[in-house]
């Protein structure tokens, strides 16, 4: 793989690997000292155009586990509020000798319009509304390790269709083999729904009471959420998990959240510390999938058996 820009260029067999590598890699960190020198010598730039939290620390300790030299690159203290344009901005960082960037960028398509400004990978770290696949392979990730598989579950996503980790997760999810209903306000639907493969429901709690998987949306409040809306106060009312919708999930179901959360809007806050929410095992699956992301981009195959067997002998 050379970049890893939407989940749309991953097969059900590319994604199955890439758990595999993650596992590998999920062992690694349980050690005292958790890092393989898997990567040593590449360097990873995270170049955030955007705000993150868990994205952007995530691959940085992803990159470090593998050894890989790491530079932070931030447009809100760099060149680029001096006027530099994005194609100055990448080919500086690109001279200084950079193996992999690590994208994130309120545009849909400037990941892919990176790479033809560098030869080094290219890792979308979430691009507009259009992608965010680091995002689906750590909420797969996470799936399986809850019921082994994706296979034939239900899952249930929630919220504004129209944002970048619902277009990367059904297309993940589906290519897994679960079946996708979605739900929300039908301002938030995308127009062209129908062709997307997904069931749409619009009762919330009918869908609710049938799933695996409840899969929460934010509601961004930082793009449309606000003008897509009567009012935050509606939304939870008619799609929001409060405490009294949870009870009618399935006690062996799981609750799911891309995160940041919005308390009181869509989940109350007692229902985001329930037992059967993985919001926080999400963001720690976060690290060793992007460490598999950033290994399959930059790393020789060959030499993964030997690299973490190595390790593990010391
Ligand atoms: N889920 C997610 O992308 O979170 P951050 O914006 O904090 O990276």
């Amino acid at each position: 793989m050379k970049h890893l820009l939407s989940i749309e260029d991953l097969s059900r067999q590319d994604i199955e690997e890439l758990m595999g590598l993650a596992d590998n890699f999920s062992e690694v960190l349980t050690r005292e000292i958790p890092i393989v020198p898997a990567l040593r010598g590449k360097t990873v730039v995270s170049a955030f155009f955007e705000d993150s939290t868990r994205t952007r620390a995530s691959f940085e300790l992803a990159a470090k586990g593998l050894s890989a030299n790491t530079i932070n690159f931030s447009s809100s203290s760099s060149s680029t509020n001096k006027g530099e344009s994005l194609r100055d901005t990448v080919e500086t960082i690109s001279a200084l000798g950079v193996d992999c960037f690590v994208v994130r960028h309120a545009s849909a398509g400037v990941p892919e319009q990176i790479t033809k400004w560098t030869d080094a990978a290219i890792v979308n770290a979430g691009d507009g509304v259009h992608q965010h696949p680091t995002q689906a392979l750590l909420d797969c990730y996470s799936i399986r390790k809850k019921f082994g598989s994706l296979e034939g579950k239900k899952i249930v996503i929630c919220g504004d269709l129209n944002q970048r980790v619902a277009r990367s997760n059904i297309l993940a999810f589906s290519k897994m083999g679960a079946e996708v209903v979605v739900c929300g306000p039908t301002t938030m639907m995308p127009v062209n729904i129908e062709s997307w493969p997904v069931k749409v429901e619009s009762n919330f709690e009918a869908a609710l009471e049938e799933a695996d998987v409840l899969y929460l949306l934010r509601i961004q409040k930082e793009r449309k959420g606000k003008v897509l809306l009567p009012s935050l106060r509606e939304y939870r009312t008619r799609f929001g998990l409060t405490l009294e919708r949870s009870k009618k999930l399935n006690p062996n179901a799981i609750i799911m959240h891309p995160g940041p959360m919005n308390r009181g809007v869509e989940i109350d806050p007692e229902v985001a510390d329930d037992p059967r929410s993985i919001v926080i095992d999400q963001v720690t699956n976060g690290v060793p999938v992007r460490m598999a992301v950033l290994f399959s981009v930059l790393g020789s195959k060959t030499q993964l058996d030997s690299l973490i067997n190595e390790n593990g002998a010391n």
